[in-house]
């Protein structure tokens, strides 16, 4: 049985096939329409959540299947304290297929360990968040044609940002891939992630001003402060404004880079950059429909024939 935890628990063939598969699915998608007929889903969000969420279950739904699940730990019996093991081994017994988010780190691996079916880690804390970074690079793969030979720029919050240390460590096995890490000295991106990419011979630069180097940028990717992983609130309020990308900086951007984003937004893109052709960031929520029914049909080992018909593995 497979599970995603992190997108390196796939080879970098394997996620091109889920990527090929998701293109396919978005030429095609009445050929998919039934493939998921009589499965379950089951969602388990410990933490807020609106487009991980809502898209995993249209992904199900899409595919022909149902879904189940709470979005709100207090309406569940986790309220009365039941574990992360306890509750993934109940929802074995109803659902085929789970979606797990908490706010702890290694939450998605306890509940992989406990589970009978396979898990979908859709964020574990600080630490990883698989389905978004596949949604991000299948946005890339649509938008440019390719996942290697880049400079891609994260800029916000690296430090507490998952779906940054996601990003990072799956774009770092593609070919001629450049970091550039943007941040407040106090949000920079952990040692843990920057000794791998030195282990691993794999540029990056660390700059404080967007305006630095948006220039050199093929991707640029920006992230929310995450607010409910500080101390204190007064950090929070001093660093939540630190970058607002306008117009104004995005004249300095190549014409062909892309703004990419894990959304919500809250102040960090002003909205006047919506309209910007590069501003790719409401596309990348639709990635995320077609790439999260790849997913669910690569985990559940269905086989889609050109008829619409399909193939389960035993
Ligand atoms: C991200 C997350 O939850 O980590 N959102 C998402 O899943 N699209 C990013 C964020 O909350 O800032």
């Amino acid at each position: 049985m497979r599970h995603i935890l992190t997108p390196l628990d796939f080879s970098v063939s394997e996620l091109d096939k889920i990527f090929d598969l998701a293109a396919d699915i978005e030429a095609n998608p009445k050929k998919y329409a039934n493939a998921c007929r009589g499965k379950k889903l089951a969602t388990l969000f410990y933490e807020p959540s609106t487009r991980t969420r809502l898209s995993t279950e249209t992904a199900m739904l899409n595919l022909g299947g149902s879904t189940m699940g709470f979005s709100d730990a207090t309406s569940s019996s986790v309220s009365k304290g039941e574990s992360v093991a306890d509750t993934i081994r109940t929802i074995s017994c109803f659902a085929d297929i789970a979606a797990i988010r908490h706010p702890k780190e290694g939450a998605a691996m306890v509940a992989k360990q406990a589970s009978g079916i396979p898990v979908i880690n859709c964020g574990d804390g600080g630490h990883q968040h698989p389905t978004q970074t596949l949604t991000d690079m299948l946005t890339i793969r649509s938008l440019t044609g390719r996942l290697n030979n880049m400079t891609i720029g994260l800029c916000g919050d690296l430090k507490f940002g998952r779906t940054v240390h996601s990003l990072i460590s799956a774009m770092s096995r593609y070919d001629g891939i450049r970091f550039a890490f943007i941040s407040p000295d106090e949000l920079k991106i952990p040692d843990y992630v920057v000794e791998k990419l030195e282990e691993n011979d794999i540029p990056y630069e660390e700059f404080v001003r967007l305006d630095d180097v948006i220039g050199r940028l093929d991707i640029l990717y920006m992230t929310r402060v995450q607010r409910e992983r500080f101390f204190n609130e007064e950090d929070y309020i001093r660093l939540k404004d630190f970058y607002i990308l306008t117009p104004r900086i995005m004249r300095r951007a190549k014409n062909d880079m892309y703004v990419l984003h894990p959304l919500p937004r809250v102040n960090e893109i002003s909205v006047e950059v919506d309209k910007d052709p590069r501003a790719a960031y409401f596309r990348q929520v639709q990635y995320g429909v077609y790439v999260r029914m790849a997913l669910i049909l690569t985990l559940l080992d269905i086989h889609v024939n050109d008829d619409g018909s399909v193939t389960e593995e035993a």
